[in-house]
């Protein structure tokens, strides 16, 4: 039984009543009134439980609570406005399009504003325009009790004409939102479900004679160096750009030397488009993007996009940004030297593509489409191949094109994400062209490239990925003649994304590839109380998918993650290379557009990690593209029993870090062997050196007057969201793996205690049970007298089917153990897919801040290639190397947590000392650790040289 008052809801139609599409911009000299601010709220469990009376003048509300608009109810209220809900690709209801649950939450939403004094009266002529800029699903709106009409399409505007009804005071705007409607089958993006009017509501004075819409078209010839403006433009008027001299009239093409705008050089002219009754400040870039010879060039030159893949959110405030937090956003993304962003899976907040086009970044602009949880059903029923859908489509697509056709940082229009195939999406590709033939279509989907201009995929392996490059990956013709990009790749959940560089050096060497975006931009944890950050779950859904929602490079409160410093290092816009022996560095310019006029560059050179002498060093303002050899000064002269490196920097003019590298001057010489002193039998201890041991276990007791819990052979680590893998791939997933083959319960056999003159050697064997498997261990203690080493000898027995998680050892120190000093690779955590960030240097921190807080607790923190580290009195040199994790609780602990606030500090510093890792990779979504990073169980020795140093 249909009900008429709310049939539209589940209408395939976009709506009715709103006013077509325009451009979006923030200023005009029209007057306007942001209707932000607190609204009253009444939320019904159903789309009809309330009638519309609440809509008409006169309606109390007084006794309403209140909420924030923009905002998602869900996340007001303290829990009485309902819960969010997240689903990756599942509809959190029954699959039966277009219809929606009866359950069907409906915030009817309630303001009274008055004009200002100062708004133009009725003599100034013009009307009124409100302006929705996103409201989830689906809203239908109504002024001073008249019905307006009603819309669909959450992150797209929506205006209505509104003069006529405008009062000077006592206005009352009631909308009413519902939770689902059939938008909610073409908005199934991997994200929180999350209902309200979560952007602006404004009134826009629209005077007699106001700007309608208008395109500027402004192109760059790099044969010539000049621009040509040409502002199209519903209402007549003129076009001025004083800089450039420009008076023209709209439509008449103007043409004059520019610089170019690029993502690399945001150059944008100001201007303004002045018609009788309006003048709107314009912003103009020149810059042309074309498909050409294969491949995207913008002013001439083929660009590889450093991207990232950017939802919108605020841990507070879920998808309602203000516009400090979208200034963060680009700026975070600029100085980590990301170039471009995908707006996945919608249109951003329009405010985020001006600071696009001022900050520079190319921006793949995305339609607000996904229908992927038809995929369950073999995509029977998909919209987008139902004729029936294709207004719908095409309304998102013109909302999309007509609001966002004037950034010159838009280079892609999208036509959605994970959608399957269609009619649908011929049909909007096909407008999209028509309306804007100056910028290419993407759409992942679109396996062979019907409709779009780019083969685009998601995380392709880097062996597909080499294969594309080289053009043997077949496919239709078209294709083959496409560019290739990845529009997305390193799945950023937790520890990871590994197999960064490996992708970037790929990107660099084919042409055809031109590069990728990582997913994702920041981690979608709502802050909680409970947990720290919560994610799927954590609200009571009964459909669910858990911290898949937390993968990002950002955490929820935008601190970097180490991913993001990962990825910041593989794609600095200069590399370089320092070859020590040679006394040389190679300087490459990697920009597509700007030469290194801006940089200086800086070297240093350090003895055992200590900085000796600095210099400046003179590198041509290379062409972008280009590189060169640069000689180092001669070095100094290392005193015997040191290691040395050169450090090079290029700085920009504030003096921050653009890039740097480093070379090995002076290797590290081999560590001395601690031996000579013999264990000597004790009452009940064995004593070597300033070690004390049992002479039952062979265990290590104290070290000078440090009480330690002994070391041991250790494999285990707290599997990353990359080793637990994605639930539907069939390849090896590692942590499920591991736990089969009971690697997280590995028991220790103790075989024999043998003191001989020289040392302390105890023999044992690692293994799970229930298994065949094990390692047989040989811990082999020597001392000089003042230090204590220990060797470790590991020889697998039986058939190891996967990679060992770690192999090293562990040991315990008293809680006391708080700062840590290491030579070695810092400042941040590095594994051996993701070591690029890390720097060889003298590093200090303190056990908690080693920790990295992943919203989902998994294996984090470890410093890579450390040749010794300090902690709790404690002096341990590697030989060689090692990697080096210190915590306050173990592993099992760190493996059982499920949030932030699991994490508990014991009274025990737990230190691991590992001389593998096995590499991280980005399984979680992708592919695994590439062959070489991964860590085969196979005969191995390494040791450890401990000293007692005095301090905490
Ligand atoms: C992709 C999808 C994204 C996200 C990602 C996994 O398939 O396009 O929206 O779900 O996988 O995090």
């Amino acid at each position: 039984m249909s009900n008429r008052h709310v049939d539209y809801v589940d209408d395939v139609l976009p709506g009715h009543g709103a006013l077509p599409p325009r451009t979006w911009y923030a200023a005009s000299s029209a007057a306007s009134l942001s209707l932000n601010g607190s609204w009253r709220l009444r939320l019904s469990p159903t789309a009809d439980a309330e009638d519309e009376s609440f809509a008409a003048e006169g309606f109390d509300a007084g006794d309403w609570p209140e909420v924030r608009v923009p905002g998602h109810w869900v996340l007001q209220g303290d829990g009485a406005f309902g819960a969010p809900v997240y689903t990756n690709h599942l509809y959190p209801f029954p699959v039966d399009p277009p219809y929606v649950p009866t359950e069907n939450p409906t915030g009817d939403h309630l303001r009274t504003f008055d004009l200002p004094d100062d708004w133009p009266g009725e003599a100034a002529g013009g009307g009124a325009v409100l302006r929705f800029d996103g409201v989830e699903s689906c809203a239908r709106v109504w002024l001073n009790g008249t019905d307006l009409g009603e819309f669909k399409g959450s992150r797209l505007p929506h205006e209505f004409a509104v003069g006529s009804l405008l009062k000077p005071t006592g206005n009352v705007l009631a909308v009413r939102v519902h939770q689902w409607s059939s938008g909610s089958y073409l908005e199934d993006q991997d994200q929180w479900w999350l209902p309200g009017i979560f952007r602006d509501v404004t009134l826009l004075h629209r005077p007699a004679g106001c700007v309608l819409d208008f395109f500027t078209h402004a192109s760059y010839d790099h044969t010539t160096g000049l621009g040509t403006l040409r502002v199209d433009s519903d209402v007549d008027g003129r076009v001025i750009v004083p800089e450039l001299g420009v008076d023209a009239a709209t439509g008449e093409p103007v043409t004059v030397p520019v610089e170019p705008w690029t993502a690399e050089t945001p150059r944008l002219y100001a201007g303004e488009l002045v018609t009788e009754g309006e003048r709107v400040p314009l912003r103009i870039g020149f810059r042309t993007v074309v498909l050409e010879d294969g491949l995207i060039k913008v002013n001439g030159v083929p660009v590889l996009f450093k991207g990232v893949n950017r939802h919108e959110w605020h841990p507070e405030h879920g998808r309602t940004l203000d516009l400090d937090t979208m200034r963060r956003d680009v700026a975070l993304m600029k100085s980590h030297h990301v170039n471009a962003v995908r707006t996945s899976h919608y249109p951003p907040h329009p405010a985020f593509l001006d600071l696009c086009d001022e900050y520079g970044l190319w921006v793949i602009d995305e339609c607000d489409l996904e229908t992927h949880g038809f995929v369950e059903q073999d995509w029977r029923d998909n919209p987008v191949d139902d004729d029936r859908w294709t207004p719908a489509l095409l309304d998102r697509a013109a909302r999309m094109v007509e609001r966002d056709k004037n950034h010159p940082s838009v280079v892609m229009w999208s036509l959605g994400n994970e959608a399957g195939t269609g009619r649908g999406l011929t049909a909007m590709a096909e407008w999209i062209r028509g309306r804007d033939p100056e910028r290419l279509v993407h759409y992942e989907g679109d396996i062979n490239c019907r409709d779009t201009d780019v083969y685009s995929r998601m995380y392709a392996s880097h062996a597909e990925v080499e294969k594309i490059g080289k053009g043997l990956d077949g496919g239709t013709d078209r294709r083959r003649g496409l560019p290739f990009i990845l529009c997305e790749y390193a799945h950023a959940m937790g520890n990871g994304p590994g197999g960064l560089a490996d992708y970037q050096r790929l990107f660099e060497t084919y042409d055809r590839l031109q590069g990728a975006f990582v997913w994702e931009w920041i981690d979608h944890g709502i802050a909680d109380e409970r947990y720290g950050y919560a994610y799927g779950g954590d609200f009571g859904e009964e459909l669910h998918d858990g911290n898949f929602v937390c993968d990002g490079l950002l955490f929820p409160d935008r601190t970097p993650t180490p991913g993001l410093l990962e990825f910041k290092k593989v794609i600095e816009p200069v590399r370089i290379e320092v070859d020590g022996p040679a006394g040389t560095v190679r300087v490459g310019n990697r920009h597509d557009f700007r030469d290194l006029s801006h940089l200086v560059f800086a070297w240093s050179y350090q003895v055992d990690g200590e900085t000796v002498e600095t210099g400046s060093l003179s590198v041509p303002p290379l062409a972008a593209g280009e590189s060169t050899e640069v000689k180092l000064p001669a070095p100094p002269v290392d005193a015997p029993g040191t290691e040395s490196q050169w450090t090079v920097r290029a700085l920009d003019a504030d003096e921050r870090e653009v890039a740097w590298g480093q070379g090995v001057s002076t290797p590290r010489p081999v560590p001395r062997p601690a031996t000579g002193a013999r264990p000597v039998h004790g009452a009940g201890l064995i004593t070597l050196g300033p070690a004390t041991f049992d002479p039952r276990t062979g265990e290590l007791r104290t070290v000078g007057r440090i009480a330690v819990t002994a070391p041991r052979l250790d494999v285990w680590r707290a599997p990353t969201d990359n080793d637990a893998g994605a639930s539907w791939q069939d390849d090896v997933r590692l942590g499920e793996q591991w736990r089969k083959l009971g690697l997280h319960r590995m028991r220790h056999r103790l075989d024999s205690v043998e003191a001989t003159d020289d040392a302390l050697t105890v023999r044992g064997r690692v293994a799970p049970a229930g298994r065949d498997l094990g390692l047989r261990t040989v811990y082999r203690w020597t001392s000089d007298g003042t230090a204590l080493r220990l060797t470790v000898s590991v020889a697998p027995e039986g058939e190891w089917p996967v990679a060992l998680p770690r192999l090293g050892v562990r040991f315990g120190l008293p809680e006391g153990a708080s700062r840590v000093r290491w030579f070695g690779g810092g400042p941040g955590e590095a594994y051996p897919d993701t070591r690029q960030a890390s720097a060889l240097g003298l590093w200090h921190d303190d056990v908690d801040a080693l920790q990295t807080p992943y919203v989902f607790p998994q294996e984090n923190g470890a410093r890579a290639d450390v040749r010794w580290a300090e902690i709790g009195g404690l002096r341990i040199e590697g030989d060689p190397e090692f990697w080096f994790t210190a915590r306050r609780w173990t592993t099992e602990q760190l493996d059982a947590a499920t949030h932030r606030t699991d994490l508990v500090p014991g009274d025990t510093v737990w230190v691991n000392l590992d001389h593998a890792q096995q590499g991280i990779g980005s399984q979680s979504c992708g592919p695994g650790p590439l062959p070489r990073y991964q860590l085969v169980a196979r005969a191995a020795e390494f040791a450890f040289t401990f000293t007692e140093v005095g301090g905490d």
